[in-house]
């Protein structure tokens, strides 16, 4: 049966941890996989989530099932983190949450289930996007085409061609949006222009379902929910995609979630009933570490003041590198601008190093980074800085 099988590619982002982990040199950096890390080029635990473990420790007396959306606990919390705590979307009952395993679990339950309801609506997303969105999307049948979102030539947002192409989409597709820090370019709408992509959207009839996997990274966690905010204004359903993994650093407890917003309660609990038979056949019910440290950080006045303190450190650090990286190639002599990387935001940026030069780094400098040239600016620490950059300038030269 499984002679002819052939071997798949590896990922193009996760494949990238692999051959870094089997890389010998002592100085290698891995600039590929977005996840953050501390001065010590550590991945660390936040602190307000290893009080939360220990309070969950000492009261925890069961590892009995979740139901198959999760607690209550949880999808508040998050309904309150995306919508702002007194949203009248939470106590309308029009928004519904599941515990999702991960982003990437929340994003193949809305394909599934959008495949499931509306088996001919085409899925439209941003030119480029996350290596792993079209795969996750295709795997659940839907057809997916691009819009266009990321210039070039300014290394900015082409607002007005991403708005002329969402007023040709036809009506009832889905258009999918990063709700900050864009993936893999760093390039965020403005407030205005998320009013406009909202009007744009809503006037289509077209589904909006966001993407939000960096709430908090990049100005502010009320402040990178603007655009989510605007789209939930004017659009009578809209689906988001959680993923706490970033901005909790739950890398690997799998933390997402996936709300769901419809015109009226009614319709939402309808929407949600198919939802849940969607899960209870891909993975029956979610796993329950990650949530209940969410649940308990965001219920917990000290420690969600703490967590923010944390996630507001690990932005401004974010910043200072992104900062740090342009000044230093500068310094350097390297001729090409970068300036265009202190104004992008989150994770990650779009170098405009090609193939070829990403290739180099890796081979000669074991620098690992993604083919399309985006790098994770929380993978740099000032200590590997001056090795980095000087790598960067040979291979450009
Ligand atoms: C990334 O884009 O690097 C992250 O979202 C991690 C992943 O799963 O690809």
């Amino acid at each position: 049966m499984f002679e002819h099988v052939e071997m798949a590619p590896a990922d193009p982002i996760l494949g990238l941890t692999e051959a870094f982990k089997k890389d010998p040199n002592d100085k290698k950096i891995n600039l590929g996989v977005g996840i953050y890390k501390d001065e010590h080029g550590i991945t660390p635990i936040m602190e307000a989530v290893k009080f939360a473990e220990e309070k969950l420790f000492q009261r925890e007396e069961t590892k009995g099932y979740l139901p198959i959306a999760g607690t209550d606990d949880y999808s508040i919390a998050v309904q309150q983190f995306l919508f702002g705590a007194d949203s009248s979307i939470i106590f309308s009952q029009r928004a519904a949450t599941i515990h999702a395993p991960g982003g990437t679990g929340a994003l193949r339950m809305a394909g599934e289930l959008l495949h499931k309801i509306s088996p001919k609506s085409t899925l439209w997303v941003s030119d480029p996007t996350w290596a792993n969105h079209k795969g996750i999307f295709s795997a659940a049948g839907l057809n997916i085409k691009t819009y266009p979102y990321y210039d070039e030539k300014t290394k900015g947002f082409d607002f007005e061609a991403m708005i002329a192409a969402i007023e040709k989409i036809p009506e009832g597709d889905i258009v999918l949006l990063h709700g900050c820090c864009h993936n893999p370019t760093g390039v965020d709408p403005t407030p205005e222009q998320w009013n406009a992509i909202a009007q744009a959207i809503s006037d289509s009839k077209l589904l909006p379902l966001v993407d939000f996997a960096y709430q908090g990274l990049a100005v502010g966690i009320e402040e990178d929910a603007i655009g989510l905010r605007e789209i939930a204004k004017l659009c009578d359903t809209v689906f988001v995609a959680s993923s706490f993994s970033k901005n909790f650093g739950l890398y690997c407890e799998r933390a997402g979630a996936l709300t769901l917003v419809c015109e009226t309660p009614e319709v939402t609990q309808k929407v949600l009933s198919q939802l849940k038979t969607t899960v209870r056949q891909c993975y029956s019910n979610p796993p329950a570490h990650g949530g209940l440290i969410i649940a308990t950080i965001m219920n917990d006045e000290k420690l969600r003041t703490d967590w923010e303190a944390e996630l507001a450190k690990m932005r401004e650090r974010i910043q200072h590198l992104r900062e740090l990286f342009v000044e230093t190639l500068k310094d350097l002599g390297v001729q090409q601008d970068f300036s265009f990387i202190k104004d992008q935001k989150g994770m990650f940026s779009f170098s405009g190093l090609t193939d070829n030069q990403v290739q180099q780094l890796r081979e000669k400098h074991s620098i690992y980074v993604v083919r399309s040239g985006r790098i994770n600016v929380a993978g740099m620490t000032s200590s590997n800085m001056p090795r980095l950059c000087n790598a960067i300038k040979e291979v450009l030269e």
